[in-house]
């Protein structure tokens, strides 16, 4: 299968589905120019594995160095323009009587292209958190790096969920309820690999929802859903809202 190749079957699903849920991954960013997780870096950070900074004990052993590739990706992350995929995404939820988009990207792209009611699985990049859980947008600009919390003065971190860290019990409650209420769901950009979000389309299937995949590789998902589509998202979503309405 192609890229150009939506099965008729998958149209008819959309159109007639009464709750969608689309969980999306780093992926889905990849056409605005975020790097994903699994790509090698480039310039500066080159040398650094994203995998040995977004942890707890990185933060522990240098908090300057894992603030400060925070803020290039926070940067980046401002200057990446949502795109196509993101913007279909917008589409499909005016389409649909229910629809719920859950996230496992801290770059906030979603809600800039418009979309509303984003879970977020691993936090925003935008903000920041001190350990009494202060969550903070702005800070002073000081030499001391990280900078410290306006009201405690605890130092900063990102407010995201790190390798090893326990998503926030709220955020995933809701997400595995939407889930399981679901009777169609996609799993766009995402290499699922990373618990507890690549558990969701297996809890949606438990509960007989249909599950499509959109990646221009296979996952450990693949083998378990009723449409894959390869290619990448930027290309396949507005394809199949165009076809569907
Ligand atoms: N369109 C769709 N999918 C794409 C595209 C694209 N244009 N480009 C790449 N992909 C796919 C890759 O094939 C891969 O399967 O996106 C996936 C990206 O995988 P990861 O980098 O592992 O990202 P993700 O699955 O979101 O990682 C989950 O792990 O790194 C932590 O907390 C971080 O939220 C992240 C989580």
């Amino acid at each position: 299968m192609n890229d150009n190749t939506i099965p008729t079957q998958l149209i008819q699903t959309l159109r007639t589905a009464k709750q969608v849920v689309v969980l999306t991954g780093a992926g889905i960013s990849a056409e605005s120019g975020v790097p994903t997780f699994r790509d090698a870096q480039t310039g500066l950070w080159a040398k650094y594995d994203p995998m040995d900074l977004a942890t707890p004990e990185a933060f522990q052993r240098d908090p300057r160095l894992v603030w400060e590739w925070y803020t290039w990706r926070r940067e980046l992350v401002a200057k990446a323009p949502p795109n196509l995929g993101h913007l279909a995404l917008v589409n499909m939820q005016t389409y649909l009587p229910k629809f719920t988009l859950i996230t496992q990207n801290v770059d906030g792209l979603h809600q800039r292209a418009g979309s509303q009611q984003v879970i977020e699985l691993h936090g925003n990049l935008t903000r920041s958190k001190c350990v009494n859980e202060h969550i903070v947008d702005s800070w002073q600009t000081a030499d001391e790096l990280p900078p410290r919390c306006p009201h405690c003065e605890q130092i900063l971190r990102p407010d995201v969920v790190w390798f090893g860290e326990f998503l926030q019990e709220q955020t995933l409650y809701k997400a595995m309820k939407t889930v399981e209420q679901c009777d169609l769901i996609f799993s766009v950009g995402t290499s699922s690999l990373v618990q507890p979000a690549a558990s969701l389309p297996f809890i949606a299937l438990e509960h007989g929802a249909k599950l499509v995949e959109i990646n221009p590789d296979s996952t450990p998902l693949t083998p378990h859903v009723h449409f894959v589509l390869y290619g990448k998202s930027g290309a396949i979503l507005p394809k199949l809202v165009d076809l569907t309405w």
